[in-house]
């Protein structure tokens, strides 16, 4: 232990001193690394356990990634930042911290709070809201519900890591400006609520990768005091630099990069005192999650996961649009017409680490029939949305080795000795740390018996990252490689490609399928498999399933279609390049609504999609990626058996080239944030452009009268009517103006928000916090400049009826 070191610790580990004071060197560099993929390295002579970290942040995925062992999947980050509902935020942390317990998780890797820089951003599903404040209040909220149960929280990724295209060494050049009112507010927020820990991201800031940035220090330790753990992106620590840099835990591990840390230390490269610092947090967040000495952690409050992820994505469904048809008159309906793939396979989630594994999901087209049991519910897909093979269903699967419903699946070494066998329940299969002795094999074998439905052709196939052979009835029908594109081997490994040969099969009659992948090694994730075998979509022409869904809306009295986005548009590890609907959806739904039947569409997408025929149908549902229970939340807000709950966290352009930011791809490793701090609808106002639908916006079924706002020290009140004859639910927000600014501003910036609820002609008050700091701007301190500043409050950033005065005393 150094002097130096102990004068700099905080005042929260001092306490710890003496416990670091009895660890040998090699003991201390090796708790600042993890054991393996999910864990930390445990320490039983001082009382440590091992942590566990593990993905999130909608629901919790566990060390393994095991359909044996599923998650509650709960709507996704733009579903939840929907719901402009802190305390709904508040639950669902508590949610993630309940599920967190039940699977031995210690820390949960999330909320993502980078900001929709661009709608193209690739994880944009994941991420909250373009706007830094409502990120800010819906991250906080989320780290308190963890934290309050003795889970960390792990706010990432620590910073402007808004885009996925080269997301490993994209070097983001950002103005201080917007770097601390935009990027950096919602995780100075983060650590105001408490987080434990902060991940630092892949990408560079100003030229330095993050894990060694100067950020790490100041702002986040030394201006607003953050005494957690900084914990790496899975494999972002890249050299020994990084450990003079205040980046303490570096995952997984043993780290490559601090494989020689000991050493360093002995001959004097590297200070020790560096590494005390670490060891000092790391055991302090042991001690806040109770993984250090005889304290338990608390047990969460009991969880109703289907009933809460179901509330969740009520509350994230933004009614976009609705000429009077919704809420549905069930009993006026005698034929109703489902169309769209993802009506009967819904899309919960995006694609990438953020992967939970449902015990069940709810599709729209079930949850409608349930709803509507009096109507005659057909269905058409209509188009197909699907690239690549899918997982086969269960019901079509024995184990031939078990006779059970599933797969076994066989691991050989490289002189084919079987080294360990499994039996599965599903045919998409992720090893990402867990049993299995993936590093030791050199062959993976998957066998079932598969039973189909119907007869004809179907294009089975399989996805990887590795060549494979594919068997059936011992027939080889495929020797051969996905070629996988781009140079992001997670998104490959996440997402991967695929290959299918055409099959006939016959129904009911039990088919061997036999796969043999061969394991290349891939580096960094060497221990890591992807594998899956599936089935890609029909090849039936694809006019021909538009007309047979035109046929079934024009039979109806109601036409449903669900659009939406699939696994290869939005996931982690790459940008989108376009907002279009994937397929001949717009086709397919200007067709349904050009029959006169009444056209209700519903979007099943996490990010902003074009919509160019939504003046042309009646009603337009935007659902998001809504977790497990979206089906029912979906039938739940058609038939007004929910008020829609969401609110728009991001503006909705019409089209692509409207949008103001679309610069994701760096230009000789750099991206330039050449907006500075117009992004979302501050870009939108500057630029004087309408999008389809602004920032805020959001219907709901019941009708509003806005009275009056007034301001009483740091808090503004809004009084408001429910004028309707429904209960309803209205997001008040407050947006500031500040014309006369000496320096450069937003036109407009949302500066606080609450919900209220009315019953009908019951007036309710929104009480909402209004520090003056959400007026300042950033010139190298926090600066509130003095004068009038107009509040204005409303509906949306474009619907603003109530204002007041503010002015600042110089
Ligand atoms: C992602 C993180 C995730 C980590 C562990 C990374 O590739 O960027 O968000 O927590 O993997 O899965």
């Amino acid at each position: 232990m150094t002097e130096t070191a102990t004068s700099t610790h905080t005042d929260s580990v001092q306490h710890l001193v003496p416990l670091l004071d009895r660890l040998t060197l090699e003991q201390k560099a090796a708790l600042v690394q993890g054991a393996d993929f999910w864990t930390t390295v445990p320490l039983p002579e001082i009382g440590l356990r091992a942590m566990t970290l593990s993905d999130g942040p909608a629901g919790v995925r566990g060390p393994r990634w095991d359909e044996r062992e599923p998650s509650l999947n709960l709507p996704s980050g733009s579903a939840l930042a929907a719901s402009w509902d802190v305390d709904l935020a508040y639950r669902y942390g508590a949610a993630a911290a309940s599920e967190a317990r039940r699977k031995g998780v210690d820390v949960v890797l999330g909320p993502t709070i980078n900001l929709h820089r661009s709608p193209l951003g690739g994880r944009h599903f994941e991420c909250f809201s373009e706007d830094p404040e409502l990120t800010a209040e819906l991250a906080a909220a989320y780290v308190r519900g963890l934290q309050d149960n003795d889970v960390a929280a792990c706010p990432k990724h620590y910073v402007a890591n808004d885009s996925e295209t080269d997301r490993f060494t994209v070097d983001v050049r950002v103005d201080e400006r917007a770097l601390r009112e935009n990027y950096l507010a919602p995780f100075e927020r983060a650590v105001d609520a408490g987080a434990w820990t902060i991940m630092s991201a892949y990408n560079a800031v100003d030229g330095v990768t993050m894990t060694e940035n100067d950020l790490l220090e100041t702002p986040l330790n030394s201006e607003w005091g953050f005494d957690g753990v900084v914990i790496s992106d899975w494999t972002a620590v890249r050299s020994l630099d990084s450990v003079p840099a205040a980046q303490d835990l570096a995952m997984p591990g043993p780290a490559p990069a601090w494989a020689d840390l000991v050493a360093a230390i002995r001959d004097g490269r590297l200070n020790e005192a560096d590494l005390d610092r670490k060891v000092l947090r790391v055991l302090l967040l042991a001690q806040r999650v109770g993984a250090l000495g005889e304290r338990e952690p608390r047990e969460p409050a009991p969880l109703d996961g289907p009933a809460f992820a179901r509330e969740a994505a009520i509350e994230g469904t933004v009614l976009l649009r609705n000429e009077g048809v919704l809420p549905l008159d069930a009993s006026s309906l005698g034929r109703v017409a489902v169309i769209g793939q993802n009506a009967r396979e819904a899309r919960t989630q995006g694609g990438g680490s953020a992967t939970v594994i449902p015990e069940s999901v709810v599709s729209p087209l079930d949850a409608i029939r349930a709803a509507v049991p009096g109507a005659d519910v057909g269905f058409e897909i209509g188009a197909v949305v699907q690239e690549g093979v899918a997982e086969i269903p269960l019901a079509h699967l024995t184990n031939p080795a078990t006779g059970e419903a599933g797969i076994r699946v066989a691991f050989f070494d490289a002189d084919g000795t079987e080294l360990f066998a499994e039996n599965r329940r599903s045919t998409a299969l992720v090893w990402f740390g867990g049993d299995a002795p993936i590093a030791a094999s050199a062959t993976v074998v998957f066998e079932t018996l598969y039973t189909p439905a119907e007869t004809g052709d179907i294009e089975l196939g399989f996805a990887g990252a590795n060549p494979g052979k594919l068997y059936v009835d011992g027939q080889l029908v495929l020797d051969d490689s996905p070629v996988i594109e781009g140079t992001d081997l997670g998104a490959a490994f996440l997402n991967p490609p695929s290959i299918t040969a055409t099959v006939a099969v016959e129904a009911g009659r039990e088919t061997a399928v036999r796969v043999e992948f061969s394991r290349e090694s891939h580096g960094a994730l060497s221990g890591a498999l992807s594998a899956t075998l599936g089935i890609a979509p029909e090849r039936t022409d694809a006019d021909e399933l538009i007309a047979r869904a035109v046929a079934e809306a024009a039979a109806s009295d109601l036409a449903i279609v669900v659009v939406g986005t699939n696994s290869k548009v939005e996931s982690e590890g790459y940008d989108r390049t376009s907002l279009d609907l994937p397929g001949r959806q717009d086709d397919l739904v200007r067709a349904v609504a050009a029959t006169g039947t009444p056209t209700v569409v519903v979007v099943n997408a996490g990010s902003p999609v074009v919509l160019p025929w939504a003046e042309d149908v009646a009603a337009v549902v935007q659902g998001y990626f809504g977790g497990q229970e979206f089906g029912h939340a979906i039938a739940d807000v058609l038939t007004g058996a929910a008020e829609p709950g969401g609110r728009l966290p991001t503006t909705w352009p019409a089209a692509l080239a409207d949008v103001p930011v679309t610069e994701v791809v760096p230009t000789d490793g750099r991206l330039e944030y050449r907006e500075g701090l117009h992004i979302g609808y501050r870009a939108w106002l500057k630029a004087d452009a309408v999008p389809a639908f602004a920032f805020g916006h959001g219907l709901g079924y019941t009708t509003w009268s806005w009275g009056a706002a007034q301001r009483t020290g740091d808090t503004v009140e809004v009084t408001l009517a429910n004028t309707g004859h429904r209960r309803g639910k209205q997001v008040v927000q407050v947006y500031a103006e500040r014309p006369e600014s000496a320096v450069e501003r937003p036109e407009r910036w949302l500066v606080g928000f609450a919900t209220v609820h009315a019953a009908p002609g019951e007036t309710v008050t929104a009480t909402i916090p209004v520090p003056a700091r959400r007026l300042a701007h950033w010139a190298g301190e926090w600066t509130v400049e003095s004068g009038a500043y107009t509040l204005r409050a409303g509906a949306s950033v474009a619907d603003l009826p109530l204002s007041l005065e503010w002015r600042i005393a110089s």
